[in-house]
């Protein structure tokens, strides 16, 4: 039981680390460091490999229909997530928060509507 709570708290970690390096990746690269970008961007990848391994461990990874529906499940409340989200940050004023809501939400939409365009494709196959 110990084992699987703290393979909880490295699969959080991990996934927080993937997107701290990627951001401080595109900040090295700003400032024209290249170099360690790319270093940055590579300790991104371990991590996020380190995460995915993790989620496989605690059996969050089932059959390729499975977990398509199950993130299907997650970029529509991600979608609506973003639009409330969108609409708070907007009534506060802040306006970058906002518009990344909303350019984040057409993201979560267009992977709504592709897991869709994939699962009846596999569908039509069964
Ligand atoms: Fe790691
Ligand atoms: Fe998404």
């Amino acid at each position: 039981m110990q084992t699987i709570e703290i393979m909880e708290k490295t699969f959080d970690s991990e996934s927080n680390d993937i997107a701290l390096y990627i951001a401080m990746s595109k900040k090295a690269e700003e400032e024209g460091q290249n170099e360690i970008a790319a270093y940055l961007f590579n300790i991104a990848m371990d991590e996020a490999s380190h995460a995915a391994k993790f989620a496989a461990l605690l059996g969050m990874i089932k059959d390729t229909k499975t977990n398509l529906l199950n993130m299907l499940a997650g970029e529509v409340q991600a979608e609506k997530d973003k639009s409330h989200a969108s609409e708070v940050a907007f009534a506060e004023g802040n306006d970058a928060a906002f518009q990344f809501f909303e350019k984040s939400m057409k993201d979560e939409t267009r992977h709504k509507e592709e897991i869709k365009k994939i699962l009846s494709k596999l569908q039509a196959k069964d």
